[in-house]
């Protein structure tokens, strides 16, 4: 199977999440600016609406205009009665504009699995080449976090892996009334080692990974202040419940140019070094500088440039190969 790469190494710095029922916000969605839209058949959607809103979703892929941004549809998750109709009826019918599925509250690689032998049968019969949708896995429970690194490596179809903070602050039992944001009697950041943990194994796999929903819409300071947890372990995005959430998201998952000139700096610097003065590490500055300095700045510049930055003053600056 050779899996589509068109949406892979696209930017997901914000993620919108469209209830898929709704009319207002599907009609809305594609005017928004954000890297990644998904449509919404999950948790945003009543149970009296999911068979409707499977149609509403079609509609909105093939008639709205949605430039080149990722766009997905989050199905609903196997322990419901909506799985399978969601993938046949939604993707069957899609066409090839859609980019990926989303499946919530994966438990074990077996059900990440389950969905891509679906698509596989969807695809063939539909006329999608095999391979075409691709698949991220929302971690949302306590189970899916104990095997997040099997998840991780369940199928090549997957494209992301995603905290869901909501649904696993309530998988933990946990006494808050508002998942994914900050606790102040907790002395420290009470997600850190789940963040770290998912970062690990997406990052493994070769997945961008991304950071859930913040849920106080209209605080966008908080959302600020507390999407920097994320953003600074290295996740490549999060999601956006409103436009104004997608403009900070924008925002706090770009370098700054600054940062960008200056890791093409470092890269610059570096293959001097090596190519002409045969030098393994150099001083940069104040900073000594090696390969594994390379290996970070070159990170950034990938990052930047996938966020659309251009280096300062610089015509054509190639990034050389290598990760
Ligand atoms: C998202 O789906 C969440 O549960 O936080
Ligand atoms: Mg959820």
């Amino acid at each position: 199977m050779d899996v589509s790469e068109r949406s892979r190494g696209l930017p997901r710095r914000s993620c919108l999440s469209t209830p898929g029922a709704a009319d207002k916000f599907l009609a809305k969605a594609p005017t928004v600016t954000a890297d990644m839209t998904f449509l919404d058949l999950e948790d945003s959607v009543a149970p009296a609406e999911k068979v409707p809103a499977r149609r509403k979703v079609v509609d909105a892929i093939k008639n709205l205009r949605w430039d080149d941004r990722v766009l997905c549809v989050r199905v609903n998750g196997w322990d419901t009665e909506w799985t399978y109709g969601d993938v046949i009826e939604v993707v069957g019918s899609a066409g090839e504009r859609l980019d990926e599925v989303m499946l919530p509250k994966v438990q074990s690689a077996a059900e990440v699995v389950a969905l891509d032998l679906l698509l596989t049968q969807v695809e063939k019969n539909c006329g999608l080449p095999v391979g075409h949708v691709g698949i991220e896995a929302q971690i949302e429970t306590t189970r899916g976090l104990i095997n997040v690194e099997e998840i991780c490596a369940a199928s090549r179809r997957l494209e992301t892996i995603i905290f869901g903070p909501a649904d696993f602050a309530a998988s933990m039992e946990m006494p808050v009334l508002t998942g994914g944001v900050a606790i102040p009697e907790y002395p420290g950041d009470h997600f850190h080692y789940v963040f770290s943990k998912i970062l690990m194994a997406g990052r493994a796999n070769g997945l961008q990974v991304i950071d859930g929903p913040y849920l106080y819409v209209r605080d966008l300071d908080g959302l600020r202040e507390f999407s920097q947890r994320t953003r600074v372990l290295g996740f490549d995005g999060k999601w956006a419940l409103t436009p104004d959430q997608a403009a900070v998201l924008n925002e706090v998952y770009s370098p700054t140019q600054e940062q960008f000139d200056h890791a093409w700096d470092i890269l610059e610097a570096y293959r001097k070094a090596t190519e002409q003065e045969r030098r393994g590490a150099v001083m940069f500055g104040d900073e000594m500088i090696d390969e594994a300095s390379r290996k970070i700045a070159h990170k950034f510049v990938a990052r930047g440039e996938r966020a659309g930055l251009r280096r300062s003053g610089a015509g054509s600056d190639e990034l050389a190969g290598g990760s």
